[in-house]
């Protein structure tokens, strides 16, 4: 009886044996997938994301220089003070205090002769403005023969190649401050 007690019991110790090897193997397995699963975060797509914002960079700074006034104010030559630009002339083109007279004669100085507004003696002549409220100025300065009328601020210097910022000299945003009213919370 001894005998075949301690042979079940040598059964049964490798039973369990056999039995405690196998579990022994699989948690040697399951380290193996948990370790491509931290590879997956390792965050490869990381230095993919760093590149973009270089493209993003040079959208923004191709933005400004190439705003044109006129994609926005495209009937800015049917604004009343640039049809009415007669009004103004003497502002930009003259000195506090001076005549009329004396802009015309100081800003054509060795431009033009004195006959194309005087015309040539013995007929000599004073010239006066043609158009009510507006300087003698825009009886001339049509872009197709600049002894001929043009009224419109836009018109006269745009031909000659002057822009919109010759005369509006501040920067954008502060030409446009009313656009600050949609910050107010
Ligand atoms: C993206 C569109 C846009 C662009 C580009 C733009 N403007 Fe304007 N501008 C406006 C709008 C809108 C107003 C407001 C019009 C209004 O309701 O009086 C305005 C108003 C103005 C005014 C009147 C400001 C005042 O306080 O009375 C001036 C002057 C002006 N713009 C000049 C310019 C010049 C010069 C440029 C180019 C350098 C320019 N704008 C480019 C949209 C634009
Ligand atoms: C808001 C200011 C302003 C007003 C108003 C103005 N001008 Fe000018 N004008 C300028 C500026 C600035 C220039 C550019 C000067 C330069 O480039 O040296 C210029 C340039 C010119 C030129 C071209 C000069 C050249 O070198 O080819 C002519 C012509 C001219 N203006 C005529 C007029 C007449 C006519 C009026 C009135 C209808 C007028 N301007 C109103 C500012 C003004
Ligand atoms: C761009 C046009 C223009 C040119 C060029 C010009 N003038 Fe004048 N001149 C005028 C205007 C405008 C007046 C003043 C008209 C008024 O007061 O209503 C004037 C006025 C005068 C007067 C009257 C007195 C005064 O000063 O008001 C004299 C004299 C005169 N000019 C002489 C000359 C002489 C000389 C030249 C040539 C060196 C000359 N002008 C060139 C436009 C011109
Ligand atoms: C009788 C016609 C006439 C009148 C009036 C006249 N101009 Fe001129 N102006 C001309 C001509 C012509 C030129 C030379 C051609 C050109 O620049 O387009 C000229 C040139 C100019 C120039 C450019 C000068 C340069 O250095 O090249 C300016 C600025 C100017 N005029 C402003 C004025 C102003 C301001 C008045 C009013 C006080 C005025 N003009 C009145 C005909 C006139
Ligand atoms: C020769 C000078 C000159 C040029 C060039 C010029 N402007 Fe002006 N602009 C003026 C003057 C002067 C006023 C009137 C300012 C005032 O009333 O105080 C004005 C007014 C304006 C206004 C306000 C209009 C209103 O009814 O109050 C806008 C907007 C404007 N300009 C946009 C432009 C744009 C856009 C361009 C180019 C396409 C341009 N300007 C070219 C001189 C100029």
């Amino acid at each position: 009886m001894k005998r075949i007690i301690l042979l079940l019991l040598v059964c049964v110790g490798l039973v369990l044996a056999g039995c405690a090897k196998k579990p022994t193997e699989v948690p040697k397995a399951t380290p193996v997938p948990t370790t491509p699963a931290i590879s997956k975060p390792v965050q490869t797509p990381k230095p993919a994301v760093t590149p973009t914002p270089t493209p993003k960079k040079e959208v923004k700074t191709a933005q400004p220089t190439t705003i044109k006034c006129e994609s926005c104010h495209t009937k800015a030559i049917d604004y009343p003070p640039h049809k009415e630009g007669g009004k103004y002339c003497l502002k930009c083109h003259g000195k506090p205090g001076m005549t009329v007279a004396e802009v015309a004669h100081t800003v054509h100085k060795g431009v033009i002769g004195c006959d194309v507004c005087h015309g040539k003696a013995p007929n000599l002549t004073i010239p006066k403005p043609k158009y009510p409220n507006q300087s003698v100025c825009v009886n001339c300065h049509n872009p197709k023969d600049p002894t001929k009328p043009c009224t419109n601020l836009v018109t006269v210097h745009l031909e000659r190649g002057k822009y919109c910022t010759v005369c509006h000299t501040q920067p954008l945003n502060v030409i446009h401050k009313a656009a600050d009213q949609y910050a107010k919370s």
